[in-house]
C-alpha cells in the first residue's frame, strides 16, 4: 500500500507573502468596519488608477463586516444583503475582471469578534468548517482569513486552534480549488511552531493598530512591539507561509464616524510608516494595507508604490528576513541600534539599520554580520540612488523610529533601478 501525506495548505498558493487590501480600519475606526459593495468596487477602481494593481497588490480582503445569519435550512452561510445587494459572486466577477481576487473573514467560533453595532451577530464558522469552505469558494473567494473569538463551544469545551485551522485547511482542500487559508489566534498557540503545513500565513501576535508606541485598550499593539514580536521568527516562514505581523497602516486609518472616502486620521509619523513597511517587506509578512487609498496621500504614495521596496518584499527566493543582530557604534544604546537583513536572488541582499530610539544615531552594518565578505556595491531603497561602490560597511544617520534601507549587490551586476 502506498501512504502519501497531503498536507492541505500545500495548495502552490503564497509562494511569495501575500501584498493586497483589507477593508479593516480603512473607513471609520477598526471597530466598526463598514464593508460595503460600492466601497470595495471603488477601492479597487482606485487600486487600479493609482497603480498599485501594477505593482502585485492582487488580493482585496473583507474582514469582519459582510457576513449575516445563516440559512435556517440549509445553514448555509450568507453575505449581508443590505451590504452587498447584488453579493458576493457578482462583486468577486467585478474584481477578477481588474485583476483582483477576494478574500473574506470568518471565525472559529460561534459568532465573529465584532458586529459592528448591528443588531445581530455575526455567525463564525464553528461545526460548519468544510461547508463553509466549499460556499466560500462555490462564491469564487480564493481567501479566508479565520479568527478566534468565541472559542468556547456550548458545551463549555474550549476550541483548540491545532483542530480547528487545520480541519478548515482540509475543508478548502476538499474543494479541489486552491484558496488560502490565514490563521488569527494572536500567537496564543505558538502557530509558527506548526502552522506551515496547514495556513498560508498565520498571526502572530494581537491586532497592530496605528500606533507607535505600547498598545491601546482593545490589547493592540504599536509597530514598535510588534517588530520586537517578528523578531526570531523567520526561520519557520517561507514560500507557501508567511508570519503575519498584521495589517500595515501607511497613511493613517479612517476617522471616527467618517465614512466618506479619503479621510485619514494618522496615528504615527511618516518615518514610521516607513519604517512600518520596510520591516515588514524585509520579513516577508504579507503587507494588506488598511488605510483608504482612494485618497493617496504623499505619503502613501511615497511608500505603498515604492518598487524598490516591493521587490524586496516579493523577492522570488522568498527568505524571509530577520534581526541579525546589533550595531556597536558609540551612542547608541543596547538594542537600539538594530541590523535586520534578508538574502535576495542575485547575489543581493537587503539591510536594514533600524533605529528603534527616539532620537537620531549613526548606524553600521559591517557586512561580515550577515556573512558578506569582500565589498559590494550600495543602494539606498528609499532615495533610489547608489550611495556606495567597493565597501565592506555601510554607515548611515538614522533618525528615531526610522530606517535606512540599503540593497547591497555584487560590482558586475547592475543594480534596479
Ligand atoms: C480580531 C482580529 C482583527 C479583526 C477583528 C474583527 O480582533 O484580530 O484582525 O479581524 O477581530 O472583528
Amino acid at each position: 500500500m502506498t501512504m502519501t501525506v497531503a498536507y492541505a495548505a500545500d495548495n502552490g498558493l503564497a509562494r511569495t507573502p501575500q501584498l493586497g487590501w483589507n477593508t479593516w480600519c480603512a473607513l471609520n475606526t477598526c471597530g466598526y468596519d463598514v464593508c460595503y459593495e460600492a466601497e470595495i468596487r471603488a477601492m479597487a477602481d482606485a487600486m487600479v488608477a493609482n497603480g498599485m494593481r501594477d505593482l502585485g497588490y492582487t488580493m482585496i480582503n473583507l474582514d469582519d463586516c459582510w457576513g449575516y445569519p445563516r440559512d435556517n435550512v440549509t445553514g448555509e452561510y450568507r453575505w449581508d444583503p443590505s451590504r452587498f445587494p447584488s453579493g458576493i459572486p457578482a462583486l468577486v466577477q467585478y474584481l477578477a475582471a481588474r485583476g483582483f481576487t477576494l478574500g473574506v473573514y470568518t471565525d472559529s467560533g460561534i459568532y465573529t469578534c465584532s458586529s459592528g453595532q448591528r443588531k445581530f451577530k455575526i455567525p463564525g464558522s464553528f461545526e460548519h468548517y468544510a461547508q463553509d469552505a466549499a460556499t466560500f469558494v462555490k462564491w469564487g473567494v480564493r481567501y479566508v482569513k479565520m479568527d478566534w473569538c468565541n472559542t468556547v463551544a456550548p458545551n463549555g469545551t474550549q476550541l483548540d486552534p491545532r483542530n480547528v485551522y487545520p480541519t478548515m485547511s482540509l475543508g478548502l482542500n476538499a474543494t479541489g480549488v486552491p484558496a488560502q487559508l490565514a490563521s488569527c489566534e494572536w500567537g496564543v498557540d505558538n502557530p509558527w511552531e506548526w502552522a506551515m503545513p496547514w495556513m498560508n500565513s498565520w498571526r502572530i501576535g494581537a491586532d497592530h493598530h496605528d500606533t507607535w508606541t505600547g498598545g491601546d485598550k482593545t490589547g493592540a499593539s504599536g509597530t514598535d512591539a510588534i517588530i520586537e514580536t517578528l523578531a526570531g521568527k523567520a526561520k519557520y516562514a517561507g514560500p507557501g507561509g508567511w508570519n503575519d505581523p498584521d495589517f500595515v497602516y501607511t497613511g493613517g486609518q479612517g476617522c471616527p464616524g467618517q465614512t466618506a472616502p479619503g479621510a485619514h486620521c494618522p496615528g504615527q509619523t511618516d518615518t514610521e510608516y516607513i519604517t512600518e513597511f520596510t520591516i515588514w517587506a524585509v520579513t516577508a509578512s504579507p503587507i494588506i494595507v488598511a488605510t483608504n487609498v482612494q485618497n493617496m496621500t504623499d505619503i502613501m504614495t511615497k511608500v505603498l508604490l515604492n518598487k524598490e521596496m516591493i521587490a524586496v518584499h516579493q523577492d522570488r527566493l522568498g527568505i524571509a528576513g530577520d534581526r541579525i543582530g546589533y550595531a556597536t557604534d558609540a551612542g547608541c544604546p543596547a538594542m537600539m541600534c538594530q541590523l535586520w537583513g534578508r538574502p535576495l536572488s542575485g547575489y543581493a541582499y537587503a539591510a536594514v539599520m533600524y533605529n528603534r530610539d527616539s532620537v537620531a544615531h549613526n548606524i553600521t552594518f559591517d557586512f561580515r554580520q550577515a556573512n558578506i565578505t569582500g565589498t559590494m556595491s550600495v543602494r539606498d531603497l528609499w532615495e533610489h540612488k547608489d550611495v556606495a561602490d567597493g565597501v565592506s560597511s555601510y554607515t548611515a544617520l538614522v533618525e528615531g523610529h526610522g530606517v535606512v534601507a540599503v540593497r547591497l549587490y555584487s560590482c558586475c551586476e547592475k543594480s534596479t533601478k
